[in-house]
């Protein structure tokens, strides 16, 4: 598919440039979303600056796509999700994907919102790489979901966060709701939710609805620092970790405890690369690093 060809993208303006055939590289994308791996790191541009990067059913089924490609592609060993232009995202497409499927059956409407829960949470939650949402600018709405759903989110102090629904008469639906609900206490999600104000990327961080702000400029390399460290560790390990803790929240105490047991067992019989047994040796036969200090070598 010409149309959806692979992308790099830094920069907004010379997005037409680097458009390259996804013959070279074999993956989704390239219009309403860019991907470029760099080191490990897959970037994931959410592309349509000039709607501020509002989510339209194409942007979603593209992105659908991009994430089942990137699942499996040793090219992506972090994925960062962030937006192209000024803005992260402006939420869900209030012409697309709201006005244009209004006079849609219910099943024709379900599925177009079916597409679009599949990416922002049902696969990214679970997603089997680490994943960081990096918040550029603007972030509304809808916005919210992809965002909560990476396990990471890193913010420009600059960003602005807004629960707009309620600005034009609606409640944070898809999954907003709930996702918010996870990550910020009752007082802020209820003041936020029912204000509709907006907030800054400091007071984001200050919630714990990203872990942290920093000023624009060092967004990008901040991001990256912080996926290099991840790109240390074992990744059957990581995944692990990640899965396990969203599994536990809703356990009860003794189903979690055996969870994680089984959890740590499947890990031992999966890990390739046997980092349970490697960190051990290093550690306590080669004595040559501290696990309490940081990750075993990988490649010994
Ligand atoms: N849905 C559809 N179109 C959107 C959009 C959205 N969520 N957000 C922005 N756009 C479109 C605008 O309609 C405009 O289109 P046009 O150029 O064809 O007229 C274009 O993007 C630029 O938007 P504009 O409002 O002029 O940009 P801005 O920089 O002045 O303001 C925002 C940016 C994000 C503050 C503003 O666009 C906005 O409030 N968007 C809606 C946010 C929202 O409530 N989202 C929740 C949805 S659940």
């Amino acid at each position: 598919n010409a149309e959806f060809g692979w992308s790099a993208m830094t920069d907004s303006d010379d997005r037409a440039s680097m458009s390259k055939g996804s013959a070279e590289t074999g993956l989704p994308g390239g219009k309403n979303v860019l991907v470029q791996c760099e080191d490990g790191i897959a970037w994931v541009t959410l592309n349509r600056p000039e709607k501020r990067n509002a989510i339209s059913p194409a942007l979603a089924a593209e992105m659908l796509a991009v994430l089942d490609a990137l699942e499996t592609d040793d090219r992506c060993g972090v994925l960062v999700l962030t937006g192209a232009g000024e803005s992260f995202s402006s939420g869900m497409d209030l012409k697309e994907y709201f006005r244009a499927t209004d006079s849609l059956s219910a099943e024709a409407r379900l599925q177009i919102y079916r597409v679009n829960a599949q990416w922002q949470w049902r696969r990214l939650m679970y997603y089997p790489k680490a994943t960081i949402a990096m918040v550029n600018g603007w972030c509304f709405g809808g916005g919210f979901t992809p965002m909560i759903s990476c396990d990471l989110a890193i913010a420009a102090e600059e960003a602005i966060f807004g629960l707009s629904e309620i600005n034009w008469g609606i409640i944070p639906g898809g999954i907003v709701t709930k996702a918010v609900s996870a990550v910020m206490n009752q007082r802020d999600a209820l003041y936020y939710i029912m204000t509709g104000e907006t907030f800054d990327g400091r007071r984001a961080a200050k919630m714990g609805l990203v872990n942290e702000a920093v000023p624009h400029a060092q967004l990008r390399e901040r991001t990256a620092a912080i996926a290099r460290t991840l790109l240390e560790k074992n990744p059957t390990a990581l995944r692990a970790a990640k899965d396990a803790y969203r599994r536990v929240r809703d356990m009860s105490w003794d189903g979690a405890e055996d969870y994680l047991f089984a959890k740590n067992d499947q890990l031992r019989f999966l890990d390739p690369e046997k980092g349970r047994e490697k960190g051990m040796t290093q550690f306590l036969d080669e004595k040559s690093y501290r696990p309490g200090l940081g990750a075993y070598r990988r490649d010994r």
